[in-house]
């Protein structure tokens, strides 16, 4: 067994900060900022009360993404009992974007109201000056309240008319007080427009949400993305012209195995690949079809010495949220004509 250093991350180890303490940022995604990296993620503690929301977002900053500075709490939730991010909500998957026409970081996250288990299923959004916080909580909402999806072929039913496929009940259902907005990530195009990505339709159906030009709203111009699939835990990026994206299925914290999918466009057609998963992670035994242990949250672009993508997975512990671990993988785009993922013990960057 190699010996844990700072600076060297193992898969599903410990991963220390500069203090030498676990980083605790899970479900989280990265903002690459002025050639710093700022992983921002849910801050847990310890038993199964850490599936709660307790604390916020927690933020770390990084040169080289192997010294992590903790920045602390970048959006904390609330003492006051009335707000939306009350102390034990539910707050998960925080991702933040830099808006360079408003020069505001903006961050959406999943939140669940206190007490009412997962039915809230809402987005809520904040906004700071500082990559490192204090975000300030601007509200949370489910998206595009009245707004119909871009009629596609993704839907069985491509007018949307309601005529009496299943997989468009839940659509209907939550048209008038808008769409259901679980698990949940950001993805900023070329051309700066931000989309929001998240399970929708009690977990059935991905929507791909594109924001306002401030990133604070949506706008109500959506697609659906595998209507009825059940897709989870989105990951979005962008190479060689080509959109791809990683999901996990819907399993809570158990694991499952993970999914790929690509498109020419961010608004389709999407089409879904195999497993990208390969090899074992030896510390549990598990491998493509449990995703090694762990659940996708985020696609990397890591910015030197050439661009090049990680898939970031959490292994979660739900029995004590605090020691939920991290795995780390490259992503290959060249050795077959779907990506693959392959199993390191070392944490790849
Ligand atoms: C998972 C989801 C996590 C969390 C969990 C709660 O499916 O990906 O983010 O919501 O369910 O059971």
């Amino acid at each position: 067994m190699e010996t844990q250093r700072f600076g060297t991350f193992l898969n599903g180890e410990i991963w220390p900060d500069q203090q030498g303490v676990h980083i605790n940022a899970h479900g989280g995604g990265i903002l690459f900022h002025q050639g710093r990296y700022y992983w921002y993620g849910e801050h847990k503690v310890a038993g199964t009360a850490g599936n709660a929301a307790l604390v916020g977002v927690h933020v770390y900053s990084s040169p080289d993404l192997m010294a992590w500075k903790d920045e602390g709490i970048a959006l904390s939730v609330s003492e006051d009992p009335t707000s939306d991010i009350c102390k034990g909500c539910v707050l998960e998957r925080p991702k933040v974007l830099f808006n360079s026409r408003t020069g505001k970081f903006v961050l959406w996250f999943h939140l669940e109201l206190r007490g009412r288990g997962y039915e809230a299923a809402r987005c809520g959004v904040a906004v700071s000056d500082s990559p490192v916080g204090p975000f300030r909580f601007l509200g949370s909402l489910r998206p595009n309240a009245g707004a119909l999806p871009r009629a596609t072929h993704f839907s069985a039913n491509p007018d949307i008319e309601f005529d009496g496929h299943e997989q468009d009940y839940f659509l209907k259902r939550d048209l008038p007080g808008g769409q259901m907005a679980r698990d949940m990530s950001l993805f900023q195009d070329e051309d700066g427009t931000a989309y929001l990505i998240f399970a929708s339709e009690e977990n059935r159906t991905l929507h791909l949400s594109r924001l306002s030009d401030d990133y604070l709203a949506h706008t109500g111009d959506y697609v659906r993305i595998f209507p009825g699939r059940s897709n989870e835990a989105p990951a979005l990026c962008a190479v060689q012209g080509h959109y791809w994206m990683i999901t996990s299925g819907c399993t809570g914290w158990a694991p499952n195995p993970a999914r790929a999918a690509t498109a020419p466009s961010l608004t389709g057609p999407w089409t879904e690949l195999p497993n990208p998963c390969r090899g074992t992670n030896p510390a549990n035994g598990l491998g493509p079809e449990k995703t090694f242990g762990g659940q996708s949250t985020f696609i990397l672009r890591v910015e030197t010495p050439h661009p090049h993508y990680v898939a970031l997975f959490d292994l979660w512990r739900p029995d004590n949220a605090i020691d939920g671990r991290y795995i780390w993988l490259p992503i290959d785009f060249t050795s077959e004509s779907h990506p693959i993922v392959r199993w390191t013990d070392r944490q790849a960057i």
